[in-house]
């Protein structure tokens, strides 16, 4: 164990500067009387942590200068509506960037409402165009949240190149592109799951181990070699024995700060990165569709 409780990654700060250089691109595009970035966020039901997450990204677009096109539909929506909303988008010329947030309620088909968006708009990265393109190396709209993440190690110049990568996790949203980034970053790639056997052995081998379940405490500090990079992209809402509730992560904190070398917060690591990295996808949307 190392002798010093590791370096925070400030997920938050980094954020934020990275908001400020956007809104000061964009206060240049505005002085020039250019169009302006255009956002639209769709939204069906009534999910409170959606709600949250929705209202964050919309707050971010003005604080930015990005338009915001959002909607909210209620849960009964049909999948028919849904899909004309989005080729309404697709074909408004105001509008960079198309995002349906997830998870839908279970009578819509969220696959067939991505495979909808016009690739060039899909600042979520889960088109399958963006999709394979991030397996074939090639540019293209990158996942926000496993963009965050490569975001954020490369601020504190943490190279995952020839390293030992464990993400825990293999959704469609981070689990599968951040293995396929970290790829492309010339790290060694494990991806582990809820069905892995030794999952701790698994963990335990990581220099940079990558929690992406969604389970609280699930990282436990026997599960961290020394000196680990640990990020940690779950968010979950606890309720303690007084009734309060708290946004704590998939890793135990406190006991894995003291081993690791690198960790991230939770609130204040990822989360915010999320939020830069779609942002900065809308604004490069933007400008790759004026080219
Ligand atoms: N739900 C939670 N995070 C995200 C995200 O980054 N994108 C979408 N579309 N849905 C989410």
């Amino acid at each position: 164990m190392s002798s010093q409780t590791a370096q925070l990654l400030d997920g938050k700060a980094l954020a934020q500067r990275i908001q400020e250089e956007l809104a000061q691109q964009i206060q240049t595009l505005q002085a020039q009387n250019q169009r302006l970035p255009g956002l639209a966020v769709l939204m069906v039901g009534d999910n409170p942590a959606s709600a949250a997450y929705v209202r964050n990204k919309e707050r971010a677009c003005q604080k930015v200068g990005i338009a915001s096109f959002g909607r909210q539909f209620p849960t009964e929506t049909t999948q028919a509506e849904v899909e004309q909303a989005i080729q309404a988008l697709n074909q408004d010329d105001r509008v960079d960037g198309i995002l349906v947030q997830l998870p839908l309620p279970d009578h819509l088909d969220s696959v067939a409402l991505l495979n909808q968006i016009d690739p060039s708009k899909d600042v979520d990265g889960l088109h399958p165009v963006n999709m394979g393109r991030l397996v074939r190396g090639e540019p293209g709209l990158r996942s926000c949240t496993p963009a965050g993440v490569m975001r954020l190690l490369q601020e504190y110049q943490i190279d995952p190149k020839g390293k030992h990568a464990v993400v825990i996790g293999r959704s469609i949203l981070v689990g599968k592109p951040q293995a396929l980034l970290l790829l492309e970053a010339d790290a060694t790639v494990t991806i582990a799951h809820s069905k892995t056997q030794n999952l701790a052995a698994i963990a335990s081998s990581a220099d940079i181990l990558i929690a992406a379940i969604g389970r609280p405490g699930l990282i436990t500090a026997d599960m961290v070699k020394p000196g680990a990079t640990v990020i940690d992209v779950g968010i979950n809402r606890i309720t303690d024995y007084e009734g309060k509730s708290y946004l704590v992560g998939d890793v135990e904190f406190e006991a894995v700060r003291q081993v690791a070398e690198f960790i991230t917060p939770v609130p204040g690591g990822i989360g915010p990165m999320t939020v830069a990295m779609l942002l900065s996808n809308t604004v490069q949307s933007y400008h790759q569709r004026r080219s």
